[in-house]
C-alpha cells in the first residue's frame, strides 16, 4: 500500500524519544563501513562487501549470474519485459474461479458474484506442485491474496457519495485470497481449472477461521458475537504471506488497522494497544454497516486480526487457523524453511517505519512422512525479535512471559498479552527499529536471509543507525542475515548490507554497488522477492515512481563480482506496484501480480489513468497475474 499508510506509532522514535542506545556514529553507517565484516568472515562467498574496502575472495561454484537483456526505463500505461520473453495474463479480478461463477460484469458487481470470482489486489502468489495429468501436463495450485481494494477504481458511480452496505460487502468479499489449480499446455502456458475441486475463495465477509496457539480464547479475544475468543469471520488485508513445507498456504494480515472506524469508550483498556497498531484507521466505511469494524462497539475484534492465517489448501472444506504464536503485528509475509535440526523457521516483517523483524522457530519437528503430524507445528514454539548490532551480529530475542522484561510490571500478564502486543513487547526488549521490513525470505541454497527494507522518510539524521543508515530514507535497502552454519534456528547470528537502493549516480543516495554492468538495475522501494530455484535473488518494488522508474522487477546478484547489482525484467503499468514473484519448481515460468494499477491521484473507476490490461472503454484498469516464459522456454534470467 501507499507508504502514507505506514506511519510509525512506535513510541520510541517519535521525536524525541530515541535512547541514546539506538545510535551510532553517523559518520561509520553511511558508509556501511562496520557491517558485515565478521559476516564475511563467516560465510566466505562475497568477492566485493558494498560499503567495504575489503575484497574476500568468492568459491567460483557459488557464484551466479544473471543474462538477459534489461529493459528501459520509464512510465506507461502497461507492461515490459525482457527482450526474449513473454508475459501472458493468467488471471484478472473478476475472472471466474469456479465454473458457476458469474461473468464479470464491472457496471453490476455483487458480493455474491466476488465470492465466485478472482479477488482484487493480488499480492502474494504461492505455487504448490500436484501430480501431473494422465497425459503428461504438469499442473498446481495457485495460492493469490487479495490484499486490499482500491475503491474508486473498483466501483462505478461512486463520486463523494457515502458507500452503501451492498458496496461495503463487494470490498470485504474482494478481500482474502484465491486458491485456483492451474496447468500448463503443450506450447508451455498456463490456463485456470475451473473444474478443480481444489478451487476456494477466501473472504472477510463469510470465511469462518479458528484462532488457535497461546492467544485462543483469551478475554481479550473475545467479542459480543464470539464470546469463546475462538472463531471469527474472515481474514483481510492479506499483504505477502508464505507456503509451507507441508503443502499450507500463510496469509499474512498486515494494515488491518484501516478497516476498522468508530471511537473507543473514554479509559477503555485496549486504547495503549490500538494506539500502537494505529486502531482505528478510518480508511473504509465498513464500520458504518458492521458493528464488528466499529471499536466503539466491539473493542476486541481489532485484536484478532493481524495474524498469521493458515490454510490447508489441499482440503477446501478446512477451517483456516489463525496461528496466534507468530504475534500480532502489520505482517508482511512468512516465508518458512526447515532447519537442519528439523524445527520449522518462519521469518516475518512488521510493515511500518521504525518496526521490527521476526522470526518463529517451532517447538516440534516436521516429518516429511507425516503430514497430519505437521499441521498444528505453528501452535507451539519461540518468537524472537531482531536487535541489528553495529558489529554486525543480531541478538534474536525471545517473546516469552516472564522473562526479561516481559512480566507484569510491564504490562504482560500472559503469553497472550505478549502476543497480542507483540509490538509492545519488541519496544521493550530493545529490538532496533527499522525501515519499513517487509518480505524475509530465507535462501535454501547458502543459509542466508534476505530483508527487504522498504522505505522510511520519518528517519531523522539522529536516529540512523548501522542497519538503517540513511536519514529521510526515500529508497529502501536490503540486508543480509548469516544463519551460522545455516541454522536457521541459531539465537544470535550476522548481518551485512547487501545493496542501499538508489541511483548510484546521486550521492545523497549513498548506494554503494557496482553499476558498470547494468544502466537501470537500481531502484527503489524493495518490497517482495523470491529465490529461484537456482538461488538467486529477484526483488519487486512498490515506490519506485518517486525515482522516476514505474515499479517492477528486478534480479539482483548476492555473489561475486556483481553483487548487490541490479538489472530491470519487468515493469509494471502506471499506478502499480508488482508483488508475489514467485517461480515454478522448474524456473522456466515465473508468476508475478500487478497490483492496483491505475492507482494515481484523482484516478477513478470512469476516468483511470490506465485501462491495463483489456484497454476497453467498458472495462475498468484490473489487478491480474501474469505468467512470465523465455521465448522457446528455459531458465528465466539465463
Ligand atoms: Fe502490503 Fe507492506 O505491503
Ligand atoms: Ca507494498
Ligand atoms: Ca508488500
Amino acid at each position: 500500500m501507499d507508504e502514507t499508510e505506514n506511519l510509525t506509532s512506535n513510541p520510541r522514535m517519535q521525536q524525541g524519544a530515541v535512547t541514546i542506545g539506538d545510535l551510532i556514529d553517523a559518520r561509520l553507517s553511511r558508509r556501511g563501513f562496520m557491517v558485515g565484516l565478521g559476516a564475511a568472515a563467516v560465510v566466505p562467498v562475497a568477492a566485493c562487501v558494498p560499503g567495504s574496502e575489503d575484497a574476500v575472495e568468492a568459491p567460483a561454484d557459488v557464484v551466479k549470474t544473471f543474462d538477459f537483456p534489461e529493459i528501459a526505463r520509464g512510465i506507461d500505461d502497461t507492461h515490459h519485459v525482457a527482450e526474449g520473453y513473454r508475459a501472458d495474463l493468467l488471471i484478472r479480478w473478476g475472472d471466474p474461479v469456479f465454473e458457476d461463477a458469474p461473468a464479470f460484469d464491472p457496471m453490476a458487481q455483487s458480493a455474491a458474484a466476488q465470492e465466485r470470482q478472482f479477488g482484487y489486489n493480488n499480492d502474494f502468489i504461492g505455487f504448490w506442485p500436484l501430480e501431473d495429468t494422465a497425459d503428461g501436463r504438469v499442473r498446481g495450485l495457485l495460492c493469490v491474496n487479495h490484499e486490499y481494494t482500491s475503491t474508486p477504481l473498483m466501483l462505478p458511480g461512486l463520486g463523494e457519495r457515502a458507500l452503501t452496505q451492498d458496496e461495503c460487502e463487494i470490498e470485504l468479499a474482494g478481500h482474502g485470497g484465491t486458491i485456483i489449480e492451474i496447468e500448463q499446455r503443450a506450447d508451455g502456458l498456463w490456463n485456470t481449472v475451473l473444474s478443480s475441486p481444489y478451487n476456494r475463495r477466501i473472504t472477510t465477509l463469510s470465511t469462518a477461521m479458528e484462532i488457535t496457539g497461546p492467544a485462543a480464547g483469551h478475554p481479550r479475544m473475545q467479542t459480543g458475537e464470539d464470546p469463546s475468543g475462538r472463531q471469527v469471520i474472515g481474514t483481510m488485508n492479506n499483504c505477502a504471506g508464505g507456503m509451507t513445507a507441508w503443502g499450507t498456504y500463510l496469509m499474512a494480515e498486515e494494515n488491518i488497522n484501516g478497516n476498522f472506524g468508530g471511537e473507543l469508550p473514554e479509559g477503555h483498556p485496549e486504547t495503549q494497544n490500538h494506539e500502537r497498531y494505529g486502531v482505528p484507521g478510518g480508511w473504509y466505511q465498513w464500520s458504518e454497516h458492521f458493528d464488528r469494524f466499529n471499536v466503539g462497539r466491539e473493542p476486541n475484534e481489532p485484536n484478532r486480526f493481524g495474524w498469521i492465517v493458515e490454510v490447508d489448501i489441499l482440503d477446501p472444506t478446512s477451517t483456516p487457523k489463525k496461528r496466534t504464536a507468530l504475534g500480532r503485528f502489520k505482517h508482511e509475509g512468512a516465508e518458512s524453511i526447515i532447519a537442519p535440526s528439523g524445527h520449522v523457521v518462519v521469518y516475518m516483517g512488521d510493515d511500518q517505519r521504525f518496526d521490527y523483524v521476526y522470526k518463529f522457530v517451532s517447538a516440534g519437528t516436521y516429518d516429511p512422512d507425516d503430514r497430519l503430524s505437521n499441521m498444528d507445528l505453528l501452535d507451539e514454539g519461540t518468537l524472537y525479535v531482531a536487535r541489528f548490532d553495529a558489529d554486525g551480529t543480531v541478538a534474536w530475542l525471545p517473546l516469552t512471559f516472564g522473562e526479561g522484561p516481559l512480566t507484569e510490571e510491564n504490562g504482560f500478564s500472559s503469553q497472550a498479552d505478549v502476543l497480542i502486543e507483540a509490538r509492545r513487547a519488541g519496544d521493550v526488549l530493545g529490538a532496533t527499529p527499522m525501515d519499513r521490513p517487509e518480505d524475509v525470505e530465507p535462501n535454501p541454497t547458502n543459509g542466508r536471509v534476505y530483508v527487504m527494507l522498504t522505505n522510511n522518510n520519518r528517519r531523522t539524521e539522529e536516529q540512523v543507525d548501522a542497519a538503517n543508515p540513511r536519514a529521510n530514507n526515500t529508497v529502501g535497502q536490503i540486508i543480509e542475515i548469516i544463519e551460522p552454519d545455516g541454522d536457521f534456528t541459531a539465537t544470535q547470528s550476522t548481518w551485512e548490507i547487501l545493496v542501499r537502493c538508489g541511483d548510484p549516480s546521486d550521492p545523497e543516495a549513498g548506494a554503494v554497488w557496482n553499476s558498470a554492468t547494468s544502466e537501470n538495475g537500481w531502484f527503489g522501494s524493495p518490497d517482495n522477492c523470491a529465490i529461484d530455484p537456482s538461488g538467486r535473488l529477484w526483488v519487486s518494488t512498490d515506490g519506485n515512481p518517486t525515482t522516476g522508474g514505474a515499479d517492477g522487477l528486478w534480479a539482483l546478484a548476492t555473489d561475486g563480482e556483481e553483487r548487490g547489482t541490479g538489472r530491470a525484467f519487468f515493469r509494471t503499468p502506471i499506478g502499480a506496484e508488482l508483488c508475489g514473484p514467485r517461480f515454478a519448481p522448474d524456473g522456466a515460468s515465473l508468476f508475478l501480480a500487478v497490483q492496483h494499477p491505475g492507482s494515481t491521484d484523482g484516478s477513478t473507476f470512469e476516468n483511470p489513468s490506465t485501462r491495463w490490461p483489456d484497454f476497453s472503454d467498458s472495462m475498468p484498469p484490473r489487478p491480474s497475474v501474469m505468467v512470465v516464459r523465455k521465448n522457446g522456454g528455459g531458465t528465466i534470467g539465463s
